[in-house]
């Protein structure tokens, strides 16, 4: 079977890498997985370039995640509720899509963090991402989320029983919380932000961001400084692609072999 990842750039992508390497672990020797390059004034040929390549299974990447809702021909209900999708599967010729980077999230928070069910956590940034991952954290968390943003306008279009607090309210509260996750792109690429003030972090806190390039964020490198546990996106990144694969194979991957083939090109 062949599957691809789409997106603009995504020479750099890492799923082709992560997957191939899955196959491999898994004798699958009939799977290949590629990395396509769709420009956005291209992107109305979707249907052609996937068709004639016989890809029968694909990830979404940016900035394609929204544009490709309009193709398919139902969308799951986390998907619905981000407004955005990562994972197709085409089947008797229906594009089907999900979205599994909440699910990828949470489920690679689970391994640090066990009893992930009674944390307190404050999520920071009210994005795409943050609205996908607040969604799954809400279906196993039992003490109600907090959700930080500059804007508090960004939360009109949320639906989620959560507290929306502003990122000043944020800081005084810091102490109170079990994990923090950065959702924000502070921090990122060569940008050394960090959203918040660290000031009144707890001893014990785990601080979270969902980037892994750079491997340690500005805010992940100040909470280690203050000697704070942290976890960076990779465990995302691995967990996505896992769930993706599991949609279209309906087997489970070999994760570890997944996340040497990633961490080996870091
Ligand atoms: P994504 O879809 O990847 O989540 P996004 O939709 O662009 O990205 O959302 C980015 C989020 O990060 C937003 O909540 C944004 O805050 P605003 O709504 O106030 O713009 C937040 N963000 C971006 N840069 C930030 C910064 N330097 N400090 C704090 N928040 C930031």
């Amino acid at each position: 079977m062949k599957y691809a990842v789409i997106g603009n750039p995504i020479d750099h992508s890492l799923s082709p890498a992560m997957h191939n390497a899955n196959f491999e672990a898994l004798h699958d020797e009939d799977a290949s997985y590629e990395a396509i390059d769709i420009p956005q004034e291209k992107f109305h040929l979707i249907k052609e370039i996937i068709t004639e390549k016989g890809i029968e299974a694909f990830n979404v990447t940016i900035p394609h995640k929204e544009n490709i809702i309009p193709y398919l021909d139902e969308i799951d209900s986390q998907s619905e509720t981000v407004g955005a999708v990562n994972t197709v599967k085409i089947v008797n010729d229906k594009w089907i899509g999900y979205n599994t980077d909440g699910i990828g999230y949470v489920t690679g928070l689970k391994q640090v963090y066990p009893d992930l069910e009674h944390a307190y956590i404050l999520m920071l940034g009210a994005g795409g991402a943050s609205k996908g991952i607040a969604n799954e954290l809400t279906k196993y968390v039992q003490p109600k989320l907090t959700v930080a943003n500059r804007t508090m306008s960004r939360f009109d279009n949320w639906n989620l029983d959560i507290n929306k607090i502003s990122l000043t309210d944020a800081e005084s509260a810091l102490s109170e919380f079990d994990i923090i996750i950065n959702t924000t792109p502070a921090g990122m690429k060569s940008n050394k932000e960090i959203p918040i003030n660290l000031d009144n972090l707890a001893e014990h806190t785990l601080v979270s961001d969902i980037v892994y390039i750079p491997f340690k964020t500005p805010i992940l490198e100040k909470a280690e400084e203050n000697g704070n546990p942290i976890h960076n996106g990779l465990d995302m990144f691995v967990y996505q692609g896992a769930e993706s694969f599991k949609i279209w194979t309906g087997k489970m991957p070999n994760i570890k072999v997944m996340k040497e083939a990633v961490l080996k090109r870091l």
